[in-house]
């Protein structure tokens, strides 16, 4: 899947070692789970059971100028009964952030969530700190669906966790039916 600025490619076993050290980041992981301590041994373990989940989707971002993984993406908890999915999103290298990377890489999961996994509701929690989260997601295409109130500690507060989600008829697949049509004119 590949848009102006980011490729979502498969994670290799070489990233690895870079997602572990993000998610040990408090800087990045302020935004997702501060409390968790993940070593290298059970990040391995994370990657042994994500290449073969079949309820989840997880991508590498990668900068499509330098080559560089930035980030990941995912689907997680992919529900074929009710057709749903949780998304989740972490650019991990801080130099990338604010440079629309993470919503060039949401509108491509999204798109492959509803146009390739036909899913119907693709649904978040992000932290109400999170601003610049929440305005990626916005201009992703995500609506806002309700708030946990004070359902998150962190740094001596509690605060609030906000729920937004974005059906299939919502989004405007950029991406996967573009692919088809540009077959279509090449078979003309
Ligand atoms: C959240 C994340 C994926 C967003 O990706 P990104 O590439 O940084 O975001 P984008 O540049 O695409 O969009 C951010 C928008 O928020 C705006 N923004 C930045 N800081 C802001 C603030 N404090 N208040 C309001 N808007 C803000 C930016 O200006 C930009 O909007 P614009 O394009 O209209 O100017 C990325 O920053 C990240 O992974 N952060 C660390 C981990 C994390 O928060 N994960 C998500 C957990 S739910």
């Amino acid at each position: 899947m590949a848009g102006e600025k980011v490729v979502l490619s498969p994670i290799e076993k070489e990233d690895v070692r870079l997602f572990q050290r993000w998610i040990n980041d408090l800087v990045v992981t302020r935004y997702t789970r501060p409390h968790q301590i993940t070593t290298l041994e059970s990040e391995k373990q994370w990657f042994k059971r994500i290449i073969s989940s079949k309820d989840d989707a997880t991508f590498a971002i990668v900068d499509k100028k330098s080559g560089r993984t930035i980030g990941n993406v995912s689907l997680m908890k992919i529900s074929n009964v009710d057709g749903n999915a949780e998304f989740g999103i972490m650019i991990g290298d801080k130099n990338y952030w604010g440079k629309g990377y993470g919503t060039e890489a949401a509108k491509l999961i999204l798109d492959f969530g509803f146009n390739v996994l036909r899913l119907h509701e693709i649904y978040l929690r992000v932290k109400a700190f999170n601003k610049r989260a929440v305005k990626a997601y916005e201009k992703a295409g995500f609506k806002p669906a309700g708030v946990l109130r004070q359902n998150h500690f962190f740094a001596g507060k509690y605060h609030d966790v906000y729920l937004m989600d974005v059906l299939d008829k919502e989004f405007k697949s950029s991406a996967v039916k573009e692919l088809l049509d540009s077959s279509a004119r090449r078979q003309r």
